[in-house]
């Protein structure tokens, strides 16, 4: 008689422990995602798809024509924007040339690109943090999304 009371008892206390497993479970990637992505660079993922999406607009009104819409550019003319060193690298040094432009007449993978990238200082703060938050993420390119406030930044250290 008590073995078969306790019966249900001991049905009952594995439901609750395996009923608890499950949110167990969920904790520990929310607790690595924290670690792993600094505050001031964290989105909500659909507020980066907006960016993403405003950010191609930008792309598509003024970059598309000479770097093409897989960001390939044009051998010997545009250089390409798939994963080189300004795309992903520095953030600053990224700024820069969508600020100023560059006649340097860039060296990258051992190919000279002999266009003139035009200065687009005419955009706004917004638009230039979209575009380039667009191409850090676009073309297999993976890198942290840019803020307005940095374009503001890296707008006053530059002499107009
Ligand atoms: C008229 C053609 C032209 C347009 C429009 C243009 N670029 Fe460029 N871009 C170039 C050329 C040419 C270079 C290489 C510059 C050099 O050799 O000095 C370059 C270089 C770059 C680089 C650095 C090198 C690399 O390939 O990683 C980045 C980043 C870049 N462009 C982003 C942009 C973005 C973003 C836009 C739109 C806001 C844009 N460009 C619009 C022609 C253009």
């Amino acid at each position: 008689m008590c073995v078969a009371r306790s019966v249900p008892l001991v049905l009952l206390f594995f439901v609750v422990l395996y009923s608890c497993k499950p949110s167990d479970r969920n904790k520990i990637p929310k607790e690595e995602n924290k670690a792993t992505v600094s505050p001031k660079k964290a989105l909500s993922s659909s507020k980066l798809s907006l960016k993403m999406e405003a950010g191609q607009d930008v792309y598509n009104k003024y970059c598309l024509i000479c770097h093409q819409s897989n960001g390939s550019g044009v051998p010997g003319l545009n250089s390409p924007l798939i994963r080189t060193e300004y795309v992903l690298g520095d953030e600053n040094r990224l700024l820069k040339i969508i600020l100023n432009g560059s006649a340097d007449g860039l060296e990258l993978n051992n190919s000279e690109y002999a266009n003139v990238m035009p200065s687009f200082r005419a955009l706004s703060d917004e638009q230039i943090a979209e575009v380039g938050t667009y191409i850090r993420n676009s073309f297999g390119n993976n890198a942290s999304p840019i803020d307005a406030q940095d374009v503001k930044e890296v707008r006053a250290s530059i002499p107009n």
